[in-house]
């Protein structure tokens, strides 16, 4: 909404929420203090938020006056009942569609912005319809579907600059009305309009197909450190093919982030739901090679250090899903840390934008005792037995190695699962390193 505030100013949009402290902290004059670090962001809400972007809490005038209404709302994955881990909750899409029913007057029309199972737009349309009797009310209702491709870290520039726009719908005039606002920065031809269901299915798409290249390369990861290969090389080999490309082929400690898992389990779910198991069973193995990938590397540090981690203090660099990001949802750091407390380790732990409080609420109370945040990067390594980089971090790539190699016990190793450093640099100053994808090892 800042990205559309910027290039439409003739447009008023009205950010609404009912949780007033967030709404609070959107209107915070201090910059800094946004909910969400995303670069590039707080600058453009500087920009339009007393111009034509204001955050509220007033549900009820906000949709009485608004010509379109986007629902972007959280569709996490379902906790209890029939699909609990397998689906999306659409609690919060339902209870908006409800309100908007309820409230909307004359035309609107309503764009499903969040991320949905297949087919929902025919749950809101129900709801939007049934609530009321709308035709008594002078009301009606348009739904569209505008799935969003940015990606956190990314997201101005893949909004400012996007590959495609999407369009769903079935009525014409409002995906033009829709397209309008997209032509205020957006060529025409990258804006594409398909039917309702192709827009849900393509959105779950391309996520599933974008996840299906990091288990891919994941996979060949793990082959790369028992021949001897090397990982870089092989994903730079591949994806110099302009047929494959060679975007999305960094090998990690696994994907993260709030929706490739949810989305591919959204996959799967919709598969067995049309009896097609085969279709299930092939996205299914993307996420557990996912799992797999995590469970690896934390098999890996147990193994090299001895088999024990009680009594030993180990750093952890970095706690977000991704660089450049404050976003933990789905972060590998998340199981990878849980496993090494359970196995008795202290953790040491450094991230640049993530919190010690949202850390806090992830390794839960009990497990406090087991570990400490600092601020400062080079804290997590005195007397540390070793180092786990979990996240790409700019800083973390230029790290003084002759420094920290006299602050840690000996023998001291670094687990690279972001495949960051320099080995041979590395090798002068005598510290045992285990990267992710890099047979060197045994060559
Ligand atoms: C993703 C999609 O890219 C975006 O189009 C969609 O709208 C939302 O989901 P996001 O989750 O923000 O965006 O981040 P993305 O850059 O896709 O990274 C997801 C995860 O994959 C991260 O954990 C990242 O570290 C990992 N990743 C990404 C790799 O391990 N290797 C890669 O080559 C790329």
């Amino acid at each position: 909404m800042a990205v559309i505030a910027k290039y439409c100013p003739n447009i008023e949009i009205k950010v609404v929420d009912i949780n007033q402290e967030r709404i609070d902290a959107w209107n915070n004059s201090n910059l800094n203090k946004l909910p969400i670090f995303e670069p590039g962001l707080s600058e453009i809400i500087n920009n339009v938020r007393e111009k034509n972007l204001e955050f509220t809490t007033n549900l009820v005038d906000s949709i009485k006056e608004a010509d379109m209404v986007f629902i972007s709302v959280n569709t996490p994955i379902k906790q209890n009942g029939i699909g609990a881990g397998q689906t999306s909750d659409l609690r919060w899409v339902e209870a908006c569609a409800r309100q908007i029913s309820e409230i909307a007057i004359g035309h609107t029309i309503v764009v499903e912005k969040s991320t949905l199972p297949v087919r929902t737009a025919k749950t809101i349309k129900e709801i939007l319809f049934a609530t009321n009797d709308n035709n008594q009310q002078n009301k009606s209702f348009s739904v569209l579907s505008n799935p969003e491709f940015l990606a956190e870290g990314t997201a101005i520039n893949d909004l400012e600059n996007p590959d495609r726009v999407l369009i769903g719908g079935e009525d014409k005039e409002a995906m033009l009305s829709l397209k309008q606002v997209y032509l205020n920065w957006v060529k025409e031809d990258k804006i594409i309009f398909t039917n309702l269901w192709s827009s849900e299915l393509s959105k779950l798409c391309a996520n599933a197909f974008l996840a299906q290249r990091i288990s891919s390369i994941n996979s060949i990861s793990a082959l790369c450190e028992v021949t001897g290969a090397n990982i870089g090389e092989v994903a730079n080999a591949v994806g110099q093919d302009s047929r494959i490309g060679n975007k999305f082929l960094k090998t990690g400690p696994g994907f993260g982030g709030s929706c490739f898992k949810k989305d591919i389990l959204n996959l799967v779910y919709l598969s067995r739901f049309y009896g097609l198991d085969e279709v299930a069973d092939y996205w299914e193995k993307i996420i557990e090679i996912n799992s797999w990938q995590k469970m690896r590397i934390y098999e890996q540090i147990v193994k090299n250090l001895f088999g024990n981690l009680v009594d030993k203090k180990i750093g952890i660099l970095g706690f977000a899903f991704k660089a450049n990001t404050n976003d933990t949802r789905e972060s590998p750091a998340i199981d990878i840390c849980k496993n090494l407390i359970n196995e008795g380790a202290f953790l040491s732990i450094h991230d640049y934008k993530v919190s010690k409080e949202n850390i806090s609420t992830i390794l839960s109370k009990e497990n406090n005792k087991n570990w400490e945040y600092v601020f400062d990067v080079y804290e997590v390594f005195n007397s540390s037995d070793a180092v786990v980089i979990l996240t790409e971090w700019e800083g973390y790539k230029n790290l003084n190695w002759n420094e920290i190699a006299l602050k840690t016990k000996r023998p001291f190793w670094i687990f690279d699962t972001r495949a960051i450093l320099r080995p041979e640099e590395l090798k002068k100053i005598n510290l045992n390193l285990w990267q992710i994808g890099n047979g060197y090892q045994i060559n």
